[in-house]
C-alpha cells in the first residue's frame, strides 16, 4: 500500500499539515480486504472468510435473504469493500460536477463521515470554528472524542441573516491549522445563506492565510424553499477554488434526508481533490473505518444503488421536497400571525421560536410538555425551542403554533 502521508505531504500541503496525530498515523495495511481485492478475478477464491457457493453467491440463510429479495446478492448479503460499493461510490459522485473529487466514500451515516472528518484533522491543537448554534452532535463528535476547542461565533447578524463578521473575526484569531464546519441548510436554524451571502462567505475562507478544512455538512441539501437561498452546496465554489497550499474542502452528505433512510446509515464523505491526494485522503479516512465498523451496512448499501438507479427516484425526492415547503410555508404564515418571534429561516427542517429573556427554553420545553402535550428541542445558546416542522403534517401545523403560543406568551 502506498504510504499516503508522504503523498498528501508532496501533492496536498495544507491536508497534510491539517493532520491530527490519528490522522498521520492512519494508513490501510495490505490486510485481508486488500489482498481479497487483489485476488478478485482468480479462479478460486480462499481469501475472505464469507460463507458462499464457491461461485461467490453467498449462502445467506432464506429467511434472511428473502427479506432483501429484490437486491443484488452479491452487493446485499456479503461483504461491502471497507470504502464501500464501487458503483454506488461512483454514481454518487456523478452528481457532483464541475469539481475535481475523490471518490466518495460510503461512512455510517453522516455522523460518522463527520466523525472520520474529526478523527483525520481535530485534536487539542486544532480547533473547530463554527457558527452558534449547531447541530449538537458536533460537540461530542469533535471537541469530546478529539479534545479539539469548539471556536463558535452567533449565527445571526442580529435579525438579518448569516453572520459573516463572526466568521471573519473567528477566522481571524486563528494562527494554525484548524477546521470549519459549514451546515446549510443548516441544523437547527433552518438557514440557508443567500446567494450574496454565500460569495461573501467562499470569498472570506479563500482568503484565509493559514491552513484550513472546510468540512460541508450537507445534510439537508436539496431542502431549500425560497428563490433567495444559494442554490447547491459551498463545497463546489470553495474546491473549485481552493489552494492547496492553504485549504482541503469536505462534503459530508448522505441517503438519511436526500431519499429519507433514516434508520438506512449510508452516508459518504467526499475531498474535494482528485488524483493521488484525493486517494491518500480516502485511505487515510477508509482506514480508520477499517478500525472503527470495518464496513458499513451491505443492504443499506445496495438498496441505495438501486434508488439512485431508479429512474422514479427524482420525481419521489421531488414529492417530499414540495410536501416540506407546504409544510414550511404554512408555519412561516402561522408564526407570523401568533406574533412568534422566529428567526430567520427558509430551508431544511427546522424553525427557531425565540423566548422572551424572562423564559428559559428548557423550562419552556418541559411545560408544553405538560401543559400541551407538545414535544419541542430546546436551544439555550439561542433562548429558542427547535421547531421541526418535518414531522408535523401541514393540517396540524395552525394548532401546533397555537399551542407553542399558548406557553410562550403565558
Ligand atoms: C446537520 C446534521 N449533520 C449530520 C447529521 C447526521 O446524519 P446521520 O443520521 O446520517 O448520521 C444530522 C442528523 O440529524 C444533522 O442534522
Amino acid at each position: 500500500m502506498p504510504n499516503s502521508l508522504p503523498i498528501l505531504e508532496a501533492e496536498h500541503p495544507a491536508a497534510a499539515r491539517c493532520l491530527s496525530p490519528l490522522g498521520r498515523r492512519a494508513e490501510i495495511p495490505l490486510g485481508i480486504p486488500q489482498q481479497a481485492a487483489q485476488a478478485a478475478a482468480c479462479e478460486r477464491q480462499a481469501t475472505i472468510g464469507q460463507i458462499t457457493t464457491g461461485a461467490g453467491v453467498p449462502l445467506t440463510l432464506p429467511a434472511i435473504a428473502e427479506h432483501f429479495a429484490d437486491l443484488d446478492p452479491r452487493a446485499a448479503l456479503l461483504y461491502a469493500p471497507t470504502a464501500g460499493l464501487r458503483p454506488l461510490r461512483e454514481l454518487w459522485r456523478a452528481r457532483l460536477v464541475g469539481v475535481d473529487t475523490s471518490l466518495p466514500l460510503v461512512t455510517n451515516g453522516m455522523s460518522q463521515g463527520l466523525s472520520l472528518c474529526a478523527d483525520l484533522f481535530g485534536c487539542p491543537e486544532h480547533p473547530l470554528v463554527l457558527a452558534d448554534p449547531y447541530w449538537d452532535n458536533y460537540e461530542t463528535i469533535w471537541h469530546m472524542r478529539t479534545g479539539a476547542p469548539m471556536r463558535d461565533f452567533p449565527f445571526f447578524d442580529g435579525a438579518r441573516g448569516f453572520n459573516l463578521a463572526g466568521l471573519s473575526r473567528r477566522l481571524d484569531e486563528l494562527t494554525g491549522p484548524a477546521s470549519l464546519v459549514l451546515n446549510f441548510p443548516n441544523n437547527p436554524t433552518g438557514y440557508t445563506p443567500t446567494r450574496a451571502e454565500a460569495a461573501a462567505i467562499v470569498a472570506r475562507v479563500l482568503r484565509h492565510p493559514h491552513p484550513l478544512v472546510v468540512i460541508c455538512d450537507d445534510a439537508y441539501a436539496g431542502l431549500t424553499f425560497d428563490d433567495d437561498c444559494m442554490s447547491g452546496s459551498l463545497f463546489t465554489p470553495l474546491s473549485a477554488a481552493a489552494d492547496r497550499e492553504r485549504l482541503l474542502v469536505c462534503k459530508v452528505d448522505g441517503a438519511t434526508k436526500e431519499l429519507v433512510f433514516f434508520g438506512g446509515r449510508v452516508g459518504f464523505l467526499t475531498f474535494g481533490v482528485g488524483g493521488a491526494a484525493g486517494e491518500a485522503l480516502v485511505d487515510k479516512a477508509g482506514a480508520i473505518l477499517r478500525g472503527t465498523i470495518s464496513s458499513v451496512n451491505a443492504p443499506a448499501q445496495a438498496a441505495v444503488l438501486a434508488a439512485l438507479r431508479d429512474p422514479r427516484t427524482p420525481a419521489q425526492q421531488e414529492e417530499v421536497v414540495g410536501l416540506l415547503r407546504r409544510r414550511y410555508h404554512a408555519l412561516k404564515a402561522e408564526l407570523d400571525a401568533a406574533g412568534l418571534d422566529a428567526l430567520p429561516f427558509n430551508s431544511g427542517c427546522f424553525a427557531l421560536v425565540r423566548l422572551g429573556d424572562h423564559q428559559e427554553a428548557q423550562a419552556v420545553r418541559l411545560r408544553l410538555i405538560r401543559e400541551q402535550s407538545t414535544g419541542v428541542i430546546a436551544v439555550p445558546s439561542a433562548n429558542a425551542l427547535r421547531v421541526a416542522f418535518c414531522s408535523v403534517e401541514e393540517a396540524d401545523i395552525p394548532d401546533l403554533v397555537r399551542r407553542i403560543a399558548a406557553v410562550v406568551r403565558s
